[in-house]
């Protein structure tokens, strides 16, 4: 039987994603950023979201097709992101995938996000099963032994804010560009890290938990106190900020992975590999400290590329394939989940 070629569909935050997928091979992967329509607001709002989904999904799908070379009667199966996500959000990408597949008579197939981000490293390194996953991103942040596309044990993660959404706060303090990111991450490349000491929390306790709501607390009073005499913020102290509160989450990230991989070889005798996934992933300073964490435990160490770990469809296609091959259909009651653990 030939590998299944996949249309797959994204539209659970503020981009709007389809990609065409056979295997791990990307035939196109089209992503649709909102991110100026959210711009004047500090954050995405979900109805504005919602509307821009609909009102841009078609378009894309067809772009994604078009690069492709392919036509709707090619594909074998069109996998939608079902959840978790802004609801409305969700709804556009269901929507459209239900009315594609009612169209066709192509099998729907109905994905969760979190799988998606969780899958990425085997679409982009080919990884066997099990492996350790760190997700994190805007909304999660979860160590994940992986078993198989529908297997994952919650090893450990957030007990309040997920990263990406610590470093979009960061951003609105020290009045930088959303998403916050790859803001911070630029600022951060001409800063001090070690200038302000901000807090590792948790990381005296046993097991893998993390917080990161404290960091900002922490981070706003060393702001303030910067500001403090003069009434604004320097560049260098901007930058100085941004490095302090990078490290300190890549503190946080690679120790609490050190135990991750810890907990994991007490599971699983197969070699070890920590992989990463979700839009934080893609930052380079959490990268280094997570390679420098594996390359001293002798463990392989996977980082997608920065692509394919931000939000985008062909993460979709790709897990959606994985589950038609196991014979995993949705119906036209497939719902959208604003939550949906793995
Ligand atoms: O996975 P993602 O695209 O969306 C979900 O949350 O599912 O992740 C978005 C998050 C945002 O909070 C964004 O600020 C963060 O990923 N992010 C980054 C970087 N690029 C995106 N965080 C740190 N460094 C980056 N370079
Ligand atoms: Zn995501």
């Amino acid at each position: 039987t030939q590998t299944p070629l996949i249309l797959g569909l994204e539209s659970s935050c503020d981009d709007t994603a389809a990609a065409v997928v056979r295997g791990r091979d990307v035939l196109s992967s089209v992503v649709l950023g909102q991110a100026e329509l959210h711009a004047a607001f500090g954050g995405v709002v979900p109805e504005i979201a919602a509307r821009a989904h609909a009102e841009k999904i078609d378009h894309c799908v067809e772009q994604a097709l078009m690069k492709a070379d392919v036509t709707l009667s090619d594909v074998d199966g069109i996998a939608v992101t079902a959840g978790p996500g802004l609801i409305g959000a969700v709804l556009a990408g269901v929507m459209c995938a239900k009315g594609l597949a009612a169209a066709t008579g192509k099998p729907l197939i109905g994905v969760n996000h979190l799988a998606g981000h969780a899958l990425t490293p085997r679409l982009t390194n080919d990884v066997p099963y099990p492996y350790l996953v760190l997700l994190v991103s805007g909304g999660h942040c979860q160590f994940l032994l992986v078993e198989g596309p529908e297997e994952f044990t919650r090893l450990g993660g957030t007990i309040d804010d997920a990263p990406g959404e610590a470093f979009d706060k960061t951003a609105r303090l020290l009045a930088l560009p959303q998403p916050g990111g790859p803001s911070v991450e630029a600022c951060a490349a001409a800063g001090d890290p070690s200038r302000f000491p901000l807090p590792r929390p948790l990381l005296d306790r046993p097991g893998c938990d993390m917080s990161f709501s404290g960091l900002k607390t922490a981070l706003l009073r060393a702001r303030d106190g910067a500001m403090a005499g003069i009434g604004g913020l320097r560049e260098q102290d901007r930058a100085d900020l941004c490095a302090s509160f990078q490290s300190a989450v890549s503190d946080i990230l690679a120790e609490k992975s050190r135990r991750a991989l810890a907990l994991y070889l007490d599971r699983s005798p197969a070699k070890p590999t920590l992989a990463v996934a979700g839009g934080v992933a893609a930052n380079g300073a959490i990268r280094s400290a997570l390679q420098a964490v594996c390359a001293e435990l002798e463990t392989e160490f996977v980082a997608p590329p920065l692509a394919l770990c931000t939000d985008n469809a062909a993460m979709i296609a790709y897990a959606g394939g994985e589950l038609f091959t196991l014979g995993r259909r949705s119906d036209m009651s497939l719902a959208a989940r604003p939550r949906w653990p793995l």
